[in-house]
């Protein structure tokens, strides 16, 4: 089993010190920031942009993970990697053209990757995952923290690990939304090698031992 890396989503963190939410972090155990971005249009909410992720980037040296619920992701993607992104990730039905999007975060010399909610058909994109240095999978529908996690996601996130091994293609599965010290076993058994975990990691009264759990020492 591949090692598995923690990666709490600051969106669950708390929004008057974030420099704290990404400290805690750090002293906790956790291994990447998950950062979500929500534009008000390809989701409800409204969260943050580049700012926040050039505030961040001058506090800590972990790697900056930014997911994209904003439509047409490529009118901002060298922003945010000037800003200091070193993962950028978005839903491909979000942009105009996917692969020119992907080419683009990856010619900034960053990772990039696509995201599935729940309701997307992986099959229409699954052609982009050579372009791709990550996939997110989606289990709960993106634009909320603190979501109960939709248990068919995981044939999902099985059904991208079958098509990558189709494709001789090595690269993570990362899985965001809902994901408990109950059902992250599970989730890493599927295929997951990379746990986005919000509420669970900042809501718990021992946040370094949620995260002890959530990586498993016995998968
Ligand atoms: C949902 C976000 C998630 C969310 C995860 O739109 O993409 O990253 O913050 O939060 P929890 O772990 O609480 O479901
Ligand atoms: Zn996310």
């Amino acid at each position: 089993m591949n090692k598995v890396f923690i990666a709490p989503s600051i969106l669950s963190g708390d929004f008057a010190n974030m420099g704290k939410a990404v400290k805690d972090l750090e002293k906790w155990g956790g291994d990447i920031v998950h950062c979500d971005v929500m534009d008000g249009v390809y989701v409800k909410n409204l969260t943050f942009g580049m700012p926040m992720i050039k505030a961040l980037r001058k506090i800590t040296d972990k790697t900056l993970d930014v997911h994209l619920m904003i439509t047409k992701p490529e009118r901002y993607v060298e922003e945010f990697v000037e800003c200091g992104a070193d993962i950028v990730t978005f839903h491909p039905e979000a942009s105009q053209d996917a692969l020119a999007t992907l080419q683009k975060i990856k010619s900034l010399g960053v990772k990039c990757g696509i995201v599935f909610n729940p309701d997307v058909d992986i099959d229409k994109y699954s052609h982009l995952f050579k372009y791709c240095d990550i996939i997110l999978v989606m289990s709960v529908f993106a634009g909320l923290g603190g979501q109960k996690f939709i248990d068919y996601c995981l044939d999902r996130i099985k059904y991208v690990k079958q098509l990558l091994d189709e494709q001789n293609l090595d690269i993570p599965i990362e899985v965001d939304g809902g994901i408990t010290e109950e059902n992250a076993s599970k989730v890493v058994e599927a295929g997951a090698s990379i746990l986005v975990a919000g509420s669970t990691v900042y809501n718990s009264k021992n946040p370094k031992k949620t995260i002890e759990k959530l990586r498993g020492t016995n998968y």
